[in-house]
């Protein structure tokens, strides 16, 4: 399986979500272009509008630490089936991951990859803005 590292620390992140509204745990790891790995998972709020998904807790890690660009994501959750981002997270995947592959991981061991353009056709970019 490619990305079999990546899909693993997915998992583990997933096991340190805080979700005591949903208790829908998602993992995910980003895979940079210089090769390391950034992992994280949702944060939830009493607030529900405050809390953030695994996907942007593992980019705005790795931002943070003077990423910019990734070649890969792999997500995975509690759910059993294959959990795709959401709005918000695909936007801010597009603003990092301009070639990249999107990948969805389930606990059966089945996967599938997409591409950026997939997930997020016509997005808006940095080119759209004059
Ligand atoms: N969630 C993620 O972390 N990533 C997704 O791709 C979908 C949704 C979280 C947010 C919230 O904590 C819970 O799943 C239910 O929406």
């Amino acid at each position: 399986m490619p990305y079999k590292k990546l899909i693993e620390k997915a998992y583990k992140a997933k096991e340190m979500a805080y979700v005591p509204y949903s208790k829908f745990q998602v993992g995910a790891a980003v895979l940079t272009d210089s090769g390391k790995i950034f992992t994280g998972c949702n944060i939830e709020n009493a607030s529900y509008g405050a809390t953030n998904c695994a996907e942007r807790t593992a980019i705005f890690k790795a931002i943070s630490e003077g990423e910019r660009n990734f070649k890969a994501i792999a997500i995975v959750s509690s759910s059993g089936d294959f959990t795709y981002p959401c709005g918000i997270c695909r936007q801010v995947i597009v603003e990092f991951m301009k070639d990249g592959e999107i990948i969805l991981a389930n606990e059966k061991g089945e996967y599938k990859v997409y591409t950026v353009q997939e997930i997020l056709p016509f997005a808006f970019t940095e080119k759209d803005i004059k």
